[in-house]
Parts: C-alpha cells; structure tokens; sequence
C-alpha cells in the first residue's frame, strides 16, 4: 500500500492566514496541519508517501518535511500546477502507484480515530469513511437505503440529500488510476472524487466504513478553531509523530 497526502490549493477561504503559506502548513496547537493526516498513514505502517503541492509551496513542504527519514518514511513530491480536483491526483501518481494499492488523504484531514486496521485490511475496490455531519452541505455526501447500502455519492448537493460526509480519506487499488484518466471536469472544472467513487460503488465494489470518532475539514475558521481542542485534549499525546 503506497500513501499520498494531497496538500495543493491555495486556502483562500483562509486568507490571510494563508497569504504566506499553505493551509495544510498552518499551525494546529503544537504541531503543523500536515502532521496529523501524515500520522494517520504512518500509523497504517505505510512508508512511500508522495506529497502533492502547490507550485508555490514547495520549497515550504521540503524545509518542513524532508526526505521522510526523521519520520521512517520515505517521502516524494509532485506538483500540481492548479487545483483541479482530488481525482488528480492519481494522474500525478501514476508511475507512483504503479500496481499498488493507494491511500490518500487531504492534508486538512483531521481524524480522532485510529484507522490503522481499515487501512491495513483494504483487500480489493475502493473503501471510503463516512460520518454523520450537521453541515453536509460542505462536503461529498453518501446517501444510503434502508439497509444503510450506498446508493450514490454527490459532492455538495445544494439540495439535502444525506447527513452522512464522505470524510477526505480514500482507499482504492491500482484501477483507481486508468478511472482517473477517463474522467471529465465537473461544472465547477475539477476531476471529482466521487465520480471515481461512484465507478466503484456502481461495480458493487465500494466499502463505506462508519467513522466514530471527532473527524474535521480544517478549511474554514470555526473548523480550524476546532481542530485546535480537538488536536489539544484528544490528539496530542498519541501522535506517532
Ligand atoms: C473535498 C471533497 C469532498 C469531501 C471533503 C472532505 O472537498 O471534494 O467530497 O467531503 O474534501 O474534507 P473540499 O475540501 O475540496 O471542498
């Protein structure tokens, strides 16, 4: 299983915390953003990460992290030149992935929950985290039936359709990167991640996990606030990293 931190954009819902730096870079109590996403792959006992970047953060992502060996990882960068969409970046990693499987998380991706065994027991498809939401208007949303099956995954339906995010970690094998490859820009211009959701989830071969723990999108003020607590009374102390 390879890792990839998705780390590109620019934050401007965060300006000006991010005139100067990256959204995933900014503080969150005594560590960087990046860290805790970075800690969930590690703790999966995950050592190739490639971190993807905006061009002009780069040189800020290599200072910080290095070449992955403080942390017993091994770290590549790729750039991408304009936030396009998550489903990029498995374009990106293509001769990265090669025929691996893949895990990749938004590096503004908070999760209280130890996911190591999810991960770790990814066998085939595509497996996702849910959880329940008061603001789903902010994220991917999974409707289910009845029975709690996935229906369909949409990303920001302006009208109620679900209360249930799709949080921002994935988990796919090495198809994942030839779907990627056939897809088309939504409306808004970017290659979505829940079209490739919904290719697997139309074959019968998505796993939806419940989460149950605290998860956070740190990509607006009253999140990042929140993620301060949450990183302070329930993260510190079990950070690998
Ligand atoms: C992205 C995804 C969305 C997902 C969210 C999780 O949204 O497009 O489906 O629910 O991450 O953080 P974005 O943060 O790019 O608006």
């Amino acid at each position: 299983m390879r890792g990839i931190i998705l780390s590109g954009g620019s934050g401007t819902r965060l300006r000006p915390l991010t005139k100067i730096t990256s959204k995933q870079l900014l503080p969150v109590y005594n560590r960087p953003m990046i860290y805790y996403p970075l800690n969930t792959l590690i703790k999966a006992g995950i050592k190739e990460i490639l971190i993807i970047v905006a061009p002009e953060r780069a040189g800020d992502y290599l200072n910080l992290l290095g070449s992955g060996k403080e942390f017993g990882v091994k770290f590549t960068y790729e750039i991408q030149d304009k936030p396009e969409g998550l489903s990029q970046a498995f374009i990106i990693a293509e001769k990265f992935i090669d025929s691996d499987h893949v895990a990749m998380i938004l590096g503004d991706n908070i999760f209280e929950d130890d996911l190591a065994d999810e991960i770790k027991g990814f066998k085939s498809g595509a497996k996702v985290f849910a959880k329940k939401v008061s603001d789903p208007e902010r994220f991917g949303v999974v409707k289910f039936n009845n029975q709690m099956k996935a229906e369909k995954i949409v990303e920001k339906p302006k009208e109620f359709l679900s209360d249930y995010a799709v949080t921002g970690l994935y988990v796919y094998d090495s198809r994942v990167v030839e779907i990627a490859k056939g897809l088309k820009p939504s409306v808004r211009g970017e290659l979505e991640i829940a079209d490739i959701n919904n290719w697997y989830l139309e074959k019968g071969e998505l796993e939806v996990a419940l989460i149950n723990g605290e998860w956070e999108d740190a990509g607006t003020f009253d999140s990042l606030l929140r993620v301060q607590n949450l990183a302070k009374e329930k993260l510190a102390d079990k950070m690998v990293i």
